[in-house]
């Protein structure tokens, strides 16, 4: 791998040896589900805002941010100085969920964040500490409320790995090796997503949305859609691992005008959309919908584990005891979150995603005339989709090109030979997605924008050569978890 000097730190290659046989003892001894150290051959020693600097000196651009966990970055002054303080008044650590300051102080800062609607009604419940626990406890909550079992939920969509959750997850590469498909978590009814460039129905654009809604809602009128009337239905506003993919505004309030008129429970899953990454504090804001559930973690621990669901006080029917867990009183994660929170609010941090993202988004558009091997690009915020296809292949009734996951791979590779980590996820891992932090500057975006239109360049001028491994569409595994949608 060529590193330009630019990457290099002062300190140079001095601990290169050390990254090598830490890097060969975790391939040793790591399960074989290990994901992103397989992408990223790199052992970060220090980092500070969007940058990571490994063992060996080398500086890396990080546009993944801890899978959207890190909106001010790494090692943020707020965070530390809420780390230390929080440290240093010898506040217990751990004590389960009984009440503490930084609870209380939390709780505050993220009910100021809610749309006001939602807030006034709203009720928290502290979960293990993972998205993928929320996710249960969400499902739980209204499988409980309304006494049915089954869940609404969509292709495409990413809501983590445990039973229920991965039972809600369109990928079929993390479901297909699970006897069941994580059946276990309850029978799922699997509705077709907005996606325009892959539209479900072949048409896209509006007319692919508004036949999405149609049929959702013709489904569940249906006397013989074999579809019982289900606990809840699970959205996420903008699909993250399904690779950067924004519900039409519209849609989504389709979305919950059926539901509503259904007396089916909405949730939205904000664990990654959430806290000012698509522009908007939280992305259901964007089409005005009130949910009747959130499902919030990564960003609201300030880049420490914490996770909630927020839902309205009708549906708080659970006894106690109900969804209870060790780790659901993590106070350094509470005072990091609380911090964050505020600083995303008090610096407009929601607002510059806005901003930063639309001009990005814009040059990546602009670049596709020159560089035919991007798709698409999509995305709200600093949630940025950049599909790779074939460009020779055949135009389907979409006008959109064959996936070529082969093809963005070897742009993931130039990209961090060049000194910038994003990851892959969508369909068979064909899109490249940038999640930088909220903080990113100027310069940082353009240097983004360098290296990956680089990265593209480079692998335009080899995809013709290695066409074929593109062809058999590897499902090879992206994200967390292995999740290519
Ligand atoms: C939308 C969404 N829901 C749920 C999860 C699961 O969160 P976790 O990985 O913390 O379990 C993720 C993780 O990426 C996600 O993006």
């Amino acid at each position: 791998m060529t590193v330009p000097a630019a990457t290099l730190s002062a300190s140079g290659s001095d601990n290169a040896g050390d990254a090598d046989s830490i890097l060969e003892r975790q391939r040793a001894r790591e399960s074989s589900a290990r994901t992103y150290a397989r992408s990223f051959p790199i052992v970060p020693a220090r980092a500070h805002g969007m940058t990571i600097e490994g063992t060996d000196g080398r500086r890396y651009l990080d546009c993944l941010s801890g899978a959207g966990t890190l909106a001010l970055g790494h090692n943020h002054p707020v965070v530390r100085e809420a780390l230390r303080r929080t440290i240093d008044s010898g506040a217990p650590l751990h004590v389960l969920d009984l009440a503490t300051p930084e609870k209380d102080d939390f709780t505050d800062a993220l009910f100021e964040t809610l749309p006001k609607e939602f807030a006034d009604r709203a009720r928290v419940h502290f979960c293990g500490p993972a998205g993928t626990d929320a996710v249960e406890a969400a499902l739980k909550l209204m499988q409980t409320a309304t006494g049915r079992r089954g869940v609404l939920a969509f292709t495409g969509a990413y809501h983590g790995m445990t039973a229920g959750a991965l039972a809600a997850t369109g990928s079929v590469a993390v479901k297909e090796p699970v006897p069941g498909g994580g059946a276990a978590g309850g029978e799922v009814t699997r509705l077709p997503y907005p996606y325009a460039y892959r539209c479900p129905f072949g048409v896209g654009g509006e007319r692919g949305a508004e036949l999405a809604a149609t049929y959702t809602e013709r489904l569940l009128d249906d006397p013989s859609g074999g579809v019982v009337r289900p606990a809840a239905m699970i959205v996420e506003a903008v699909q993250g691992e399904g690779g950067a993919v924004p519900a039409p505004d519209g849609w989504l309030r389709e979305m919950r005008r059926i539901t509503r008129e259904r007396d089916i429970p909405l949730i939205v899953d904000e664990v990654q959309t959430g806290v000012g990454r698509t522009g908007a504090y939280w992305a259901v804001e964007h089409s005005g919908v009130v949910p009747d559930a959130m499902v919030m973690s990564k960003a609201i621990g300030g880049g420490l584990p914490l996770a909630v669901i927020v839902y309205d006080r009708d549906y708080d029917g659970w006894l106690p005891g109900a969804h209870t867990g060790t780790f659901r009183g993590n106070t350094l994660a509470m005072a990091t979150g609380a911090a964050t929170l505020r600083y995303v609010t008090r610096e407009g941090l929601a607002e510059r995603a806005a901003t930063v993202g639309a001009r990005l988004t814009a040059r990546l558009e602009g670049l596709r005339s020159e560089l035919p091997l991007i798709g698409d690009v999509r995305g709200r915020g600093l949630m940025i989709g950049v599909e790779i296809v074939d460009p020779e292949g055949p135009l389907d009734s979409c006008g959109s090109r064959p996936v070529a996951p082969g093809t963005a791979a070897r742009v993931q590779e130039g990209c961090l030979a060049r000194g910038l980590i994003l990851e892959l996820g969508g369909r068979f891992g064909s899109t490249v997605r940038l999640l930088p932090p909220l903080v990113i500057t100027d310069e940082e975006a353009e240097s983004v924008l360098e290296r990956l239109t680089e990265a593209i360049a480079e692998a335009s001028a080899s995809a013709t050569s290695s066409k074929e491994s593109n062809v058999s569409k590897s499902s090879r595994p992206t994200g967390v978890s292995g999740r290519a949608a």
